[in-house]
Formats: C-alpha cells, structure tokens, sequence
C-alpha cells in the first residue's frame, strides 16, 4: 500500500542557494505528522513545493497514486490537498460566517448553479454553521475577521483549510504568536477538527509536536535528520545534538 503523500528525492534551490536537499517523506493516510528544524531549516519552503506554489528543482511529489510535482496550486488544491493560510488571506471585512461560505460555496461550486439552487444554499448555510461551531466561533459569526483575536483570526484560517474538506491538510506553525493559553486551546482545535484526516503540521512548541504527532521528520538545513515515532526522535542523539540540544 502507497502512501497518502510521497515526496521523493526532491530539492530545491533559490537561484543557487541549496535550501532542500534529496528529501524523502511518506505520509500515511490517517496519519499526524510533525516536521520539525530550526529557524530556516526550509520547512515552509517543503510546503511551497507541495503545493505547488513553488516548484521543485529536482524529485517528485505524489498524491493519492498521482504525480502533483509543480502542478499549479489551484488544482493540488482541487485534488484534496488543503493548507492553512495567513492572517492576510483571511477577508477581513468579511465576516465569519462570509469567510466560510465563500469557500464551503467555491468547493460545491457548479452544482449549486446547475441543480436546484435553492436546497443548495441551504447545504451551505448549514455546512457553514457546522464549521464554525468546530472552530468555536458561534459567539463571533457577524464579526468581521479582521476584529477577531489573534488565536480566533488563526482559527478561521484553520476553517477555511477545512471548509474545502481536504485530504490532506498542512499546517504551518498554526500556534505562532500566540499565548500559551491560546496555544492550549489551539491544539484542543486541531485535534478536534482534524480527527480521521491526515495532517502534517510545521511546528515549532516542542509540547506541541510531541501531544499531536504519530510520527515526527527532523529537517535540518534542507535535508531530513530523521524520521520516527515522538519516543524515538526524542531518543535520537543525533536530533539532540543537533536541534533539540541546540534550542536550550
Ligand atoms: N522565495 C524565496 N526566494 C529565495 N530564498 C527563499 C525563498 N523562500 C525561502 N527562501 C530561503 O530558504 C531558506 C529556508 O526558508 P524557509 O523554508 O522559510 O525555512 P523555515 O520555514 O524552516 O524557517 C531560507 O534561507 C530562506 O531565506
Ligand atoms: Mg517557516
């Protein structure tokens, strides 16, 4: 049985600079995955090239059994594959609620114009609810985004990701800035909305990655360290000594 994604042996480099280096990485379906690495270890970048926002110099990148490598976002995005975005690619002027539909409406798309428009809203209205519910934003539903607390505005990103009801969702650092209090709250979120989808997560709060993650990937200036269970990377002497070692 193959892999949900399978990256294999992709590099990439920025007009000369090597930023990742033969990278190897199946993620199972079902799984939480964590990858981990220091301050421009080229994490974002591995998600850049997955989705196809940047393409890759060498390798290949295989989803669902299909060759995605440097396919343009829109249509990895279509085939299932959904990331979380940033603060700025939030509406926000748009409410809550506005922010959602719009994208619970993209993903129906043409069957809403085609077959019985009406019923059709009322799918979306309804879908629309159920996702705020699960981000825990009923409270703010006619607020505009940009109003929102900060962990609250990181929470509809995450909504948005799943309103397209992927699967396979990436998070990039999804807790960064936040308090430690929000950050509590914000991985009660991702468990709860990501249960039974597989999810890769960039993440830098240690506690994070080792309460959310079956399998954790060390990248270490572009290349991966390791890749194990939370009990073996935390065992492994060569990511202490390299990374976790290295934090304190
Ligand atoms: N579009 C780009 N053009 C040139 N260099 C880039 C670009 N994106 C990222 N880089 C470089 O790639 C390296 C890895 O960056 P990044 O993937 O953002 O690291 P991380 O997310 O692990 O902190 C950094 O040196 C960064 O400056
Ligand atoms: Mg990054």
């Amino acid at each position: 049985m193959s892999a949900l994604l399978e990256i294999r042996q992709v590099s990439k480099d920025f007009s000369g600079l090597q930023v990742l280096t033969d990278v190897n990485l199946a993620v199972e379906e079902g799984e939480r995955h964590a990858v981990i690495g220091p301050n421009g270890a080229g994490k974002s970048t591995l998600f850049n090239v997955i989705t196809g926002k940047y393409r890759v110099s060498e390798g290949e990148i295989v989803f669902k059994g299909t060759d995605i490598t440097n396919w343009p976002p829109h249509r990895v995005s279509r085939m299932g594959l959904a990331r979380s975005f940033q603060v700025t690619n939030i509406f926000p002027n748009m409410t809550v609620y506005e922010n959602i539909r719009n994208v619970v409406v993209s993903k129906k798309g043409r069957r809403l114009n085609l077959i019985a428009p009406l019923a059709g809203m009322e799918d979306v209205d309804r879908e629309t609810r159920e996702l705020i519910s699960s981000i825990g934003l009923e409270a703010s539903v006619d607020t505009p985004a940009g109003e929102l607390a900060y962990g609250h505005q990181r929470a509809l990103e995450i909504g948005l990701a799943m309103a397209m009801d992927p699967d396979l969702i990436l998070l990039d650092e999804p807790t960064a800035g936040m308090t430690s209090e929000e950050t509590r709250d914000a991985v009660k979120l991702i468990e709860r909305v990501t249960a039974g989808k597989t999810l890769v997560i960039i993440e830098h709060d240690m506690d994070v990655v080792f309460s959310i993650a079956d399998r954790i990937s060390v990248l270490y200036y572009g290349k991966i360290l390791e890749t194990g269970t939370p009990e073996e990377i935390r065992e492994s002497r060569e990511v202490k000594k390299a990374y976790l070692g290295s934090k304190k």
